[in-house]
Protein backbone atom coordinates (compact mmCIF):
# COMPACT_ATOMS: atom_id res chain seq x y z
CA UNK A 1 0.00 0.00 0.00
CA UNK A 2 1.12 3.41 -1.03
CA UNK A 3 0.21 6.16 1.14
CA UNK A 4 1.78 8.66 -0.31
CA UNK A 5 1.49 8.09 -3.91
CA UNK A 6 0.95 10.64 -5.98
CA UNK A 7 1.89 13.56 -3.57
CA UNK A 8 5.07 15.80 -3.35
CA UNK A 9 7.00 16.50 -0.15
CA UNK A 10 9.88 18.98 0.36
CA UNK A 11 11.94 17.93 3.33
CA UNK A 12 14.12 20.35 5.02
CA UNK A 13 16.78 19.26 7.49
CA UNK A 14 18.03 21.90 9.67
CA UNK A 15 21.30 21.90 11.38
CA UNK A 16 20.86 18.87 14.29
CA UNK A 17 22.23 15.64 15.28
CA UNK A 18 18.53 13.69 14.56
CA UNK A 19 19.66 14.74 10.79
CA UNK A 20 20.57 10.46 10.54
CA UNK A 21 16.62 10.10 10.96
CA UNK A 22 16.08 12.57 8.48
CA UNK A 23 17.80 9.86 5.83
CA UNK A 24 15.63 6.65 7.37
CA UNK A 25 12.36 9.51 6.78
CA UNK A 26 13.30 10.18 3.64
CA UNK A 27 13.43 6.32 2.49
CA UNK A 28 10.32 6.37 4.06
CA UNK A 29 8.20 8.60 2.47
CA UNK A 30 9.55 7.29 -1.16
CA UNK A 31 8.57 3.71 -0.20
CA UNK A 32 4.86 4.96 0.54
CA UNK A 33 5.16 6.50 -3.78
CA UNK A 34 5.82 9.96 -2.50
CA UNK A 35 8.75 12.25 -4.55
CA UNK A 36 10.87 14.02 -2.47
CA UNK A 37 13.02 17.28 -2.93
CA UNK A 38 15.16 17.78 0.54
CA UNK A 39 16.47 20.95 0.85
CA UNK A 40 19.60 21.33 3.66
CA UNK A 41 20.26 24.57 5.92
CA UNK A 42 24.56 25.42 5.89
CA UNK A 43 24.46 23.98 9.39
CA UNK A 44 22.56 20.41 8.39
CA UNK A 45 25.23 19.70 6.06
CA UNK A 46 27.59 19.48 9.01
CA UNK A 47 25.60 16.27 10.39
CA UNK A 48 24.68 14.64 7.22
CA UNK A 49 25.86 15.48 3.50
CA UNK A 50 23.72 16.28 0.60
CA UNK A 51 25.40 13.39 -1.16
CA UNK A 52 23.55 10.73 1.18
CA UNK A 53 20.18 12.33 0.99
CA UNK A 54 20.45 13.14 -2.70
CA UNK A 55 21.02 9.18 -3.31
CA UNK A 56 18.10 8.10 -0.81
CA UNK A 57 16.01 10.80 -2.06
CA UNK A 58 16.86 10.35 -6.35
CA UNK A 59 17.20 14.32 -6.98
CA UNK A 60 20.36 17.18 -6.35
CA UNK A 61 19.68 18.42 -3.03
CA UNK A 62 19.28 22.28 -2.22
CA UNK A 63 20.99 24.11 -0.27
CA UNK A 64 21.49 27.56 -1.81
CA UNK A 65 19.42 30.01 -2.64
CA UNK A 66 21.90 31.03 -5.09
CA UNK A 67 22.18 27.61 -6.93
CA UNK A 68 22.95 28.12 -10.52
CA UNK A 69 20.90 25.04 -11.82
CA UNK A 70 17.66 27.44 -11.39
CA UNK A 71 17.35 29.25 -15.01
CA UNK A 72 15.81 32.09 -13.13
CA UNK A 73 17.70 31.89 -9.96
CA UNK A 74 14.72 31.36 -7.91
CA UNK A 75 14.50 27.89 -6.32
CA UNK A 76 12.58 29.34 -2.81
CA UNK A 77 9.58 29.92 -5.35
CA UNK A 78 9.23 26.91 -7.77
CA UNK A 79 10.17 24.48 -5.16
CA UNK A 80 7.55 25.48 -2.87
CA UNK A 81 4.79 25.81 -5.57
CA UNK A 82 5.29 21.93 -6.67
CA UNK A 83 5.31 20.82 -3.03
CA UNK A 84 1.56 18.98 -1.27
CA UNK A 85 3.84 19.91 1.91
CA UNK A 86 6.78 21.02 3.39
CA UNK A 87 8.45 18.80 6.33
CA UNK A 88 11.00 20.50 8.82
CA UNK A 89 12.52 17.06 10.31
CA UNK A 90 14.61 17.70 12.01
CA UNK A 91 13.80 21.85 12.49
CA UNK A 92 16.00 22.91 15.08
CA UNK A 93 15.26 25.84 18.05
CA UNK A 94 17.15 28.18 15.84
CA UNK A 95 15.29 27.16 12.83
CA UNK A 96 11.70 27.54 14.93
CA UNK A 97 13.01 31.63 15.64
CA UNK A 98 13.68 32.23 11.81
CA UNK A 99 10.46 31.11 10.90
CA UNK A 100 8.15 32.89 13.38
CA UNK A 101 10.67 35.99 12.63
CA UNK A 102 9.99 35.20 8.76
CA UNK A 103 13.49 35.41 8.40
CA UNK A 104 14.99 34.68 4.30
CA UNK A 105 18.25 34.65 4.05
CA UNK A 106 18.76 31.33 3.23
CA UNK A 107 16.86 28.98 1.18
CA UNK A 108 15.14 26.94 3.60
CA UNK A 109 13.45 29.56 5.47
CA UNK A 110 13.18 32.15 2.53
CA UNK A 111 11.04 28.97 0.91
CA UNK A 112 8.88 28.74 3.98
CA UNK A 113 8.22 32.14 3.99
CA UNK A 114 7.41 32.34 -0.23
CA UNK A 115 5.14 29.55 0.20
CA UNK A 116 1.77 30.00 -0.47
CA UNK A 117 0.29 29.51 2.87
CA UNK A 118 -3.57 28.19 1.86
CA UNK A 119 -2.13 25.45 -0.26
CA UNK A 120 1.40 24.51 0.99
CA UNK A 121 0.66 23.00 4.63
CA UNK A 122 4.17 23.40 6.64
CA UNK A 123 5.46 20.45 8.90
CA UNK A 124 7.67 21.02 11.53
CA UNK A 125 9.64 18.11 13.76
CA UNK A 126 11.38 19.93 16.25
CA UNK A 127 14.82 18.58 17.65
CA UNK A 128 16.94 19.78 20.35
CA UNK A 129 17.72 19.47 23.88
CA UNK A 130 15.44 19.41 26.75
CA UNK A 131 15.87 22.50 27.76
CA UNK A 132 15.91 24.17 25.13
CA UNK A 133 12.89 22.47 24.38
CA UNK A 134 11.68 23.69 27.82
CA UNK A 135 12.82 27.43 27.45
CA UNK A 136 9.84 30.11 27.24
CA UNK A 137 11.41 31.03 24.37
CA UNK A 138 11.02 28.20 22.57
CA UNK A 139 7.69 27.58 23.49
CA UNK A 140 6.21 30.80 22.53
CA UNK A 141 7.76 30.40 19.36
CA UNK A 142 5.90 27.05 18.66
CA UNK A 143 2.89 28.86 19.57
CA UNK A 144 2.92 31.72 17.51
CA UNK A 145 4.46 29.44 14.36
CA UNK A 146 0.93 27.21 15.21
CA UNK A 147 -1.16 30.63 14.65
CA UNK A 148 0.83 31.64 11.92
CA UNK A 149 -0.35 28.26 10.30
CA UNK A 150 2.05 25.59 10.58
CA UNK A 151 1.34 22.12 12.45
CA UNK A 152 3.90 20.97 15.01
CA UNK A 153 4.36 17.34 14.79
CA UNK A 154 5.37 17.46 18.68
CA UNK A 155 8.42 15.69 20.51
CA UNK A 156 9.51 12.70 21.88
CA UNK A 157 11.02 11.90 24.97
CA UNK A 158 13.54 9.74 26.50
CA UNK A 159 17.74 9.67 26.27
CA UNK A 160 19.29 12.45 24.29
CA UNK A 161 22.40 12.55 21.98
CA UNK A 162 23.58 15.13 24.81
CA UNK A 163 23.26 12.39 27.67
CA UNK A 164 20.09 14.41 29.23
CA UNK A 165 16.77 12.51 29.49
CA UNK A 166 13.80 14.02 28.73
CA UNK A 167 11.56 15.99 26.07
CA UNK A 168 13.11 16.95 22.83
CA UNK A 169 14.12 14.57 20.76
CA UNK A 170 12.68 14.29 17.19
CA UNK A 171 9.84 11.78 16.88
CA UNK A 172 10.95 8.35 15.52
CA UNK A 173 11.16 8.50 11.53
CA UNK A 174 8.00 5.42 11.25
CA UNK A 175 6.31 8.35 13.74
CA UNK A 176 6.55 10.81 11.40
CA UNK A 177 5.50 8.85 8.71
CA UNK A 178 2.23 7.94 9.94
CA UNK A 179 1.45 11.54 11.52
CA UNK A 180 2.31 12.54 7.85
CA UNK A 181 0.24 10.57 5.67
CA UNK A 182 -2.87 11.37 8.25
CA UNK A 183 -2.35 14.82 7.89
CA UNK A 184 -2.51 14.23 3.82
CA UNK A 185 -5.59 12.43 4.39
CA UNK A 186 -9.37 14.28 3.97
CA UNK A 187 -11.42 15.25 7.11
CA UNK A 188 -14.47 13.48 6.96
CA UNK A 189 -14.81 13.49 10.50
CA UNK A 190 -13.12 16.48 11.90
CA UNK A 191 -15.16 17.06 15.84
CA UNK A 192 -16.61 14.08 15.83
CA UNK A 193 -16.03 11.20 18.81
CA UNK A 194 -15.43 7.67 17.79
CA UNK A 195 -15.52 4.42 20.27
CA UNK A 196 -14.11 1.48 18.48
CA UNK A 197 -13.70 -2.08 19.89
CA UNK A 198 -11.15 -4.64 18.38
CA UNK A 199 -9.77 -7.67 19.40
CA UNK A 200 -10.60 -10.99 20.93
CA UNK A 201 -12.03 -11.12 24.48
CA UNK A 202 -10.66 -13.46 26.92
CA UNK A 203 -12.66 -15.55 29.34
CA UNK A 204 -11.42 -16.91 32.13
CA UNK A 205 -11.52 -20.04 33.34
CA UNK A 206 -8.83 -20.21 35.93
CA UNK A 207 -5.65 -18.18 36.52
CA UNK A 208 -3.80 -20.18 34.07
CA UNK A 209 -6.52 -20.74 31.31
CA UNK A 210 -9.27 -19.50 29.40
CA UNK A 211 -11.42 -18.94 26.27
CA UNK A 212 -10.58 -16.92 23.21
CA UNK A 213 -10.65 -16.86 19.29
CA UNK A 214 -7.83 -15.94 16.66
CA UNK A 215 -9.46 -12.21 15.93
CA UNK A 216 -6.21 -10.29 15.28
CA UNK A 217 -7.41 -7.34 16.12
CA UNK A 218 -6.08 -5.84 13.08
CA UNK A 219 -9.06 -5.03 11.48
CA UNK A 220 -10.18 -2.86 14.68
CA UNK A 221 -7.15 -1.23 15.13
CA UNK A 222 -7.07 0.25 11.45
CA UNK A 223 -10.43 1.17 11.36
CA UNK A 224 -9.21 3.08 14.91
CA UNK A 225 -6.26 4.86 12.90
CA UNK A 226 -8.36 5.54 9.90
CA UNK A 227 -10.79 7.50 12.08
CA UNK A 228 -8.21 9.13 13.70
CA UNK A 229 -6.41 10.18 10.06
CA UNK A 230 -10.10 11.61 9.33
CA UNK A 231 -9.97 13.68 12.01
CA UNK A 232 -11.91 12.09 15.10
CA UNK A 233 -11.20 11.98 18.42
CA UNK A 234 -10.84 8.24 19.04
CA UNK A 235 -11.14 5.82 22.31
CA UNK A 236 -10.08 1.99 21.29
CA UNK A 237 -11.13 -0.83 23.60
CA UNK A 238 -8.95 -3.39 22.56
CA UNK A 239 -9.28 -7.12 23.64
CA UNK A 240 -5.64 -8.97 24.38
CA UNK A 241 -3.99 -8.36 21.09
CA UNK A 242 -0.28 -7.61 20.63
CA UNK A 243 -0.70 -4.66 18.24
CA UNK A 244 0.64 -0.75 18.19
CA UNK A 245 -1.71 1.92 19.23
CA UNK A 246 -2.51 3.84 16.35
CA UNK A 247 -0.92 7.28 17.07
CA UNK A 248 -2.77 9.97 18.79
CA UNK A 249 -5.50 6.67 19.83
CA UNK A 250 -6.83 6.60 23.22
CA UNK A 251 -7.02 2.74 24.27
CA UNK A 252 -8.45 1.07 26.61
CA UNK A 253 -7.08 -2.22 27.30
CA UNK A 254 -9.45 -5.10 28.59
CA UNK A 255 -9.69 -8.57 29.36
CA UNK A 256 -13.11 -10.12 28.90
CA UNK A 257 -16.35 -9.54 27.23
CA UNK A 258 -18.07 -7.52 30.83
CA UNK A 259 -14.65 -5.84 30.74
CA UNK A 260 -15.45 -4.63 27.11
CA UNK A 261 -18.85 -3.53 28.10
CA UNK A 262 -17.80 -1.78 30.87
CA UNK A 263 -14.99 0.33 29.05
CA UNK A 264 -17.31 0.98 26.16
CA UNK A 265 -20.46 2.32 28.29
CA UNK A 266 -18.23 4.39 29.63
CA UNK A 267 -16.76 6.16 26.39
CA UNK A 268 -20.23 6.47 24.00
CA UNK A 269 -22.07 8.49 26.26
CA UNK A 270 -20.32 11.22 24.51
CA UNK A 271 -19.68 9.48 21.20
CA UNK A 272 -20.98 10.28 17.89
CA UNK A 273 -20.36 7.01 16.54
CA UNK A 274 -19.84 3.60 18.01
CA UNK A 275 -17.58 0.63 15.49
CA UNK A 276 -17.96 -3.06 17.15
CA UNK A 277 -15.50 -4.63 15.64
CA UNK A 278 -14.74 -7.60 18.65
CA UNK A 279 -14.86 -10.68 17.87
CA UNK A 280 -16.65 -10.87 21.64
CA UNK A 281 -17.02 -14.15 23.30
CA UNK A 282 -20.89 -15.10 23.38
CA UNK A 283 -20.50 -17.34 26.72
CA UNK A 284 -18.02 -17.58 29.52
CA UNK A 285 -17.60 -20.07 31.75
CA UNK A 286 -20.31 -19.70 34.68
CA UNK A 287 -17.69 -19.60 37.15
CA UNK A 288 -14.00 -18.61 37.28
CA UNK A 289 -11.73 -21.33 39.77
CA UNK A 290 -9.69 -19.09 41.99
CA UNK A 291 -7.10 -22.02 41.66
CA UNK A 292 -5.80 -24.01 38.57
CA UNK A 293 -8.35 -26.51 37.98
CA UNK A 294 -6.14 -29.87 38.43
CA UNK A 295 -6.46 -33.63 37.06
CA UNK A 296 -7.89 -35.63 39.81
CA UNK A 297 -6.62 -38.58 38.12
CA UNK A 298 -9.62 -40.13 37.41
CA UNK A 299 -9.59 -40.02 33.58
CA UNK A 300 -12.73 -37.11 33.78
CA UNK A 301 -12.55 -34.16 32.23
CA UNK A 302 -13.95 -31.28 34.62
CA UNK A 303 -17.69 -30.35 33.42
CA UNK A 304 -17.58 -26.64 32.76
CA UNK A 305 -21.07 -24.72 32.40
CA UNK A 306 -20.98 -21.21 30.58
CA UNK A 307 -23.22 -18.24 31.41
CA UNK A 308 -24.10 -15.95 27.55
CA UNK A 309 -22.10 -12.94 27.82
CA UNK A 310 -23.98 -9.07 27.07
CA UNK A 311 -24.48 -8.21 23.65
CA UNK A 312 -22.31 -4.82 23.68
CA UNK A 313 -22.99 -3.99 20.26
CA UNK A 314 -26.71 -4.36 20.90
CA UNK A 315 -26.72 -2.66 24.36
CA UNK A 316 -25.19 -0.08 23.13
CA UNK A 317 -27.57 0.60 19.97
CA UNK A 318 -30.74 0.23 21.81
CA UNK A 319 -29.92 3.22 23.93
CA UNK A 320 -31.61 6.31 23.77
CA UNK A 321 -28.51 8.69 21.73
CA UNK A 322 -28.49 5.22 19.49
CA UNK A 323 -32.51 5.48 18.50
CA UNK A 324 -32.04 8.88 17.76
CA UNK A 325 -29.76 8.77 15.88
CA UNK A 326 -27.31 10.62 17.90
CA UNK A 327 -24.76 8.04 18.51
CA UNK A 328 -24.48 6.12 14.66
CA UNK A 329 -23.87 2.47 15.41
CA UNK A 330 -21.68 -0.07 13.73
CA UNK A 331 -21.42 -3.88 13.61
CA UNK A 332 -19.58 -6.32 12.34
CA UNK A 333 -20.59 -9.56 11.58
CA UNK A 334 -18.22 -12.88 10.55
CA UNK A 335 -19.19 -15.78 8.74
CA UNK A 336 -18.70 -18.94 7.01
CA UNK A 337 -21.45 -18.71 4.22
CA UNK A 338 -24.61 -16.71 3.00
CA UNK A 339 -22.61 -13.41 3.85
CA UNK A 340 -25.30 -11.22 2.42
CA UNK A 341 -28.97 -13.20 4.30
CA UNK A 342 -26.53 -13.55 7.64
CA UNK A 343 -25.58 -9.67 7.34
CA UNK A 344 -28.74 -8.41 6.68
CA UNK A 345 -30.58 -10.68 9.11
CA UNK A 346 -27.46 -9.58 11.74
CA UNK A 347 -28.37 -5.94 11.14
CA UNK A 348 -31.68 -6.20 11.78
CA UNK A 349 -31.68 -7.90 14.69
CA UNK A 350 -28.89 -6.14 16.59
CA UNK A 351 -31.22 -2.79 15.13
CA UNK A 352 -27.99 -0.63 13.61
CA UNK A 353 -27.90 1.25 10.59
CA UNK A 354 -24.89 -0.03 9.22
CA UNK A 355 -23.30 -3.38 8.94
CA UNK A 356 -20.28 -4.72 7.60
CA UNK A 357 -19.88 -8.47 7.21
CA UNK A 358 -17.10 -10.84 6.34
CA UNK A 359 -15.80 -14.01 5.73
CA UNK A 360 -14.63 -15.10 8.99
CA UNK A 361 -11.81 -17.54 7.76
CA UNK A 362 -10.68 -14.98 5.04
CA UNK A 363 -10.49 -12.35 7.52
CA UNK A 364 -8.88 -13.47 10.97
CA UNK A 365 -5.01 -13.00 11.27
CA UNK A 366 -4.86 -11.30 7.33
CA UNK A 367 -3.50 -8.39 6.40
CA UNK A 368 -5.79 -8.33 3.23
CA UNK A 369 -10.06 -8.81 3.88
CA UNK A 370 -12.98 -7.62 1.55
CA UNK A 371 -16.07 -6.21 3.12
CA UNK A 372 -19.92 -6.78 2.66
CA UNK A 373 -22.05 -2.89 3.31
CA UNK A 374 -25.64 -3.88 4.21
CA UNK A 375 -27.98 -0.56 5.16
CA UNK A 376 -31.30 0.21 4.93
CA UNK A 377 -31.14 0.26 1.12
CA UNK A 378 -29.31 -2.36 0.25
CA UNK A 379 -25.74 -4.37 -0.09
CA UNK A 380 -22.53 -2.51 -1.18
CA UNK A 381 -19.40 -4.79 -1.77
CA UNK A 382 -15.55 -3.00 -0.81
CA UNK A 383 -13.82 -5.60 -3.04
CA UNK A 384 -10.29 -7.55 -1.08
CA UNK A 385 -7.75 -4.77 0.30
CA UNK A 386 -5.41 -3.86 3.08
CA UNK A 387 -7.13 -3.61 6.35
CA UNK A 388 -6.46 0.08 6.37
CA UNK A 389 -7.44 1.11 2.97
CA UNK A 390 -10.93 -0.89 3.88
CA UNK A 391 -10.61 0.73 6.86
CA UNK A 392 -10.63 3.83 5.21
CA UNK A 393 -13.43 3.22 2.78
CA UNK A 394 -15.22 2.34 5.49
CA UNK A 395 -14.92 5.97 7.34
CA UNK A 396 -15.77 7.82 4.31
CA UNK A 397 -19.06 5.48 3.68
CA UNK A 398 -19.83 6.37 8.15
CA UNK A 399 -19.15 9.69 7.59
CA UNK A 400 -21.25 10.31 4.43
CA UNK A 401 -24.60 8.62 6.66
CA UNK A 402 -23.91 11.47 9.34
CA UNK A 403 -26.65 13.75 10.37
CA UNK A 404 -25.30 16.62 8.68
CA UNK A 405 -24.34 19.37 11.63
N1 LIG B 1 -20.89 -8.13 19.56
C1 LIG B 1 -20.87 -7.46 20.74
N2 LIG B 1 -21.03 -8.11 21.92
C2 LIG B 1 -21.22 -9.44 21.94
C3 LIG B 1 -21.24 -10.15 20.74
C4 LIG B 1 -21.08 -9.47 19.56
O1 LIG B 1 -20.67 -6.22 20.73
N3 LIG B 1 -21.38 -10.06 23.08
C5 LIG B 1 -20.75 -7.38 18.29
C6 LIG B 1 -19.48 -7.67 17.52
O2 LIG B 1 -18.46 -6.76 17.87
C7 LIG B 1 -19.95 -7.51 16.09
C8 LIG B 1 -21.34 -8.05 16.13
O3 LIG B 1 -21.81 -7.82 17.44
O4 LIG B 1 -20.02 -6.14 15.72
C9 LIG B 1 -21.38 -9.52 15.81
O5 LIG B 1 -22.60 -10.01 16.13
P1 LIG B 1 -22.85 -11.51 16.67
O6 LIG B 1 -24.32 -11.75 16.64
O7 LIG B 1 -22.17 -11.77 17.92
O8 LIG B 1 -22.09 -12.28 15.60
P2 LIG B 1 -21.77 -13.75 15.67
O9 LIG B 1 -21.14 -14.18 16.93
O10 LIG B 1 -21.01 -13.97 14.43
O11 LIG B 1 -23.27 -14.27 15.64
P3 LIG B 1 -23.83 -15.69 15.22
O12 LIG B 1 -23.88 -16.44 16.49
O13 LIG B 1 -25.15 -15.33 14.66
O14 LIG B 1 -22.91 -16.21 14.20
Amino acid sequence: MNDLQGKHLVLGLTGGIACYKAAELCRAFIKEGATVQVVMTEAAEQFITPVTMQALSGRPVYTSQWDVREPNNMPHIHLSREADAIVIAPCSADFLARLVHGRADELLSLMCLARPIERVPLLIAPAMNREMWAHPATQRNMAQLASDGATILGVGSGFQACGETGDGRMLEPAELLEDIVAFLQPKALAGKRVVVTAGPTFEALDPIRGITNHSSGKMGFAIARAAREAGADVTLVAGPVHLATPRGVARVDVKSARQMMEATLAAVPRADVFIATAAVADWRPTSESGQKIKKDGTGQAPMVAFTENPDILATVARSERAQRRELFCVGFAAESHDLLAHARAKRERKGIPLLAGNIGPLTFGQDDNQLLLVDEQGAQELPRAPKLQLARTLVAEIARRLPRT
